[in-house]
């Protein structure tokens, strides 16, 4: 719940809560030491606010969890899979649900099934789990993010939007290799920015004059559609659901992790409205996920996605999750702490560029102002960054990312306003000694999704360069 000139507050009470536990700053070194500066190897037991992910780590309410203790557990034709079925055709409007076991299953099923060597799939911006299941098939995954992305401070509303004119250009010069094209709402690899309806529908019509079908990654559709609510005025009087139609009234499908606006800790889905891609999905459904009507899920899984998708788009829960967030990004924007702008729907995003530009983009900004966070008050955030999204030329030079970022990405449900607050005075206290955080390197890298695996050690910050000249 927001009111203006009011304090934020959660609109919930709690009914079951788990302790946190503050560590020493000794106790954080040995961890990353131990982790080899790899935060994902830190047991979550010493992290104390644990900002990773937004994905699978919200809390479920009561309702869901009385949902839970109804899940049928039939192999097939639970009647948990018709409540799941029910729910996502009422909300997306798509004839054909295929569960999955989380969104990264959506997407191997789909580019499994249309992928191949030569074929190019654009996006506003792929995640890395889309990117890797596209380039997995022998396939290009495309960014093509509108100009006003590349600019972080930019307070355009939509930074989320698609390039129109790449990618009329993009369908002109592959034609016939683009078997569809993505659009990722909220665009979380730019920032958890939101995409406007008429950039949807103006991407739709593009695909329409090349015959190309539009699929929608919705992993936080219902964020998008409040983001849309609170800064298109055409959208302002509507309500969210039909926001919601909106967004995927253009769409041929759309792939789903139900682990973010889904409120669940797993779960996930494809729907399409092609009978016979549908048919062909759920061929290659049964060999690795499950059943048409479980999917990868069990039925109590079904129940609390089902569940959580009428609780996500109430709007005094988007209001408050949406001040909360806004709220952490405007005081620390106010600070000059370099973010991110507009806040985005699901995290915040420092620019490590900024915040560390002593520090080259070789030497990984984000990931290590990520591991200072941690040290500094126990926080755990990922690098958006070189690190995650860095390319490498023919010859294995490092490409940079477009930009370097550090992700705070804030659980639903999960923390409290407090919890905000102490979030903003951990990352001032590590802008204060800014000048002192030297970069890190990789000493291994896994071949794929490095991020997960990889090991680094600090350097330090670099010494103000001797001149040459007398
Ligand atoms: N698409 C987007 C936009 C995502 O953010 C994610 C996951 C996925 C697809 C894959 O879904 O995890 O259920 O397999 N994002 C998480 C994150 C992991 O932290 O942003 P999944």
């Amino acid at each position: 719940m927001s009111q203006p000139d009011l304090p934020i507050i959660e609109p919930f009470r709690i009914k079951s809560v788990e302790p946190i536990r503050m560590t020493t700053r000794e106790e954080r070194e040995r961890h990353v030491a131990e982790a080899e500066g790899n935060l994902f190897r830190i047991p979550a037991k010493n992290v104390l606010i644990d900002l990773l992910t937004d994905s699978g780590t919200g809390a479920m309410s009561s309702a869901q969890w009385g949902a839970v203790l109804r899940g049928d557990e039939s192999y097939a034709g639970s009647p948990s899979y018709e409540r799941f079925e029910q729910s996502v055709h009422e909300l997306f409007g798509f004839e054909h649900v295929i569960p999955t076991h989380q969104g990264r299953a959506a997407e191997h099923i789909l580019f499994q099934t249309l992928g191949g060597p030569g074929l190019v799939f654009p996006n506003n911006t792929h995640f890395d789990t889309t990117r890797a299941n596209i380039e997995s098939t022998g396939a290009a995954a495309l960014d093509l993010p509108c100009a006003e992305s590349a600019d972080t401070r930019s307070t355009f509303p939509f930074k989320g939007n698609m390039d129109l004119d790449a990618l009329e250009g993009l369908l002109e010069r592959e034609k016939g290799n683009v078997p569809l094209v993505m659009m990722t709402v909220t665009n979380n690899g730019a920032g958890g920015q939101a995409v406007a309806i008429d950039n949807l529908r103006a991407v739709r019509a593009i695909c329409d004059s090349h015959g190309v079908p539009l699929f929608i990654d919705a992993c936080r559709f219902a964020e998008n559609a409040w983001l849309v609510k609170q800064r298109d005025p055409a959208w302002a009087e509507k309500d969210v659901r039909e926001i919601v139609r909106a967004t995927f009234e253009v769409a041929d499908g759309c792939t789903m992790s139900a682990k973010k606006d889904g409120l669940a800790n797993i779960g996930g889905f494809l729907a399409v409205r092609d009978r016979d891609l549908a048919r062909e999905l759920r061929q290659r459904l049964v060999v690795t996920e499950g059943f048409p009507t479980y999917g990868g899920m069990s039925g109590r899984d079904l129940e609390a996605v089902a569940q959580g998708l009428t609780e996500v788009i109430e709007e005094d829960y988007l209001a408050y999750r949406q001040a909360s967030i806004a709220y952490v990004c405007d005081r620390l924007d106010e600070r000059g702490i370099p973010v991110v702008l507009p806040a985005g729907g699901h995290a915040i995003f420092l620019d490590a560029a900024r915040f560390l530009p002593h520090v080259p983009w070789s030497k990984f900004p984000g990931q290590a102002l990520a591991i200072e966070l941690y040290l500094e008050g126990g926080i755990r955030s990922c690098e958006i960054g070189s690190l995650m999204m860095g390319r490498k030329d023919e010859d294995g030079n490092e490409l940079p990312a477009a930009h370097e970022l550090v992700r705070l990405a804030i659980p639903r449900r999960t923390y409290t306003q407090s919890h905000m607050d102490y979030l903003i005075a951990i990352i001032e206290r590590v802008w204060q000694r800014r000048s002192e955080i030297g970069g890190v390197e990789i000493t291994f890298e896994p071949p794929v999704l490095r991020h997960f695996g990889a090991s680094f050690r600090s350097v330090p910050a670099a010494q103000p360069e001797v001149s040459g000249r007398t």
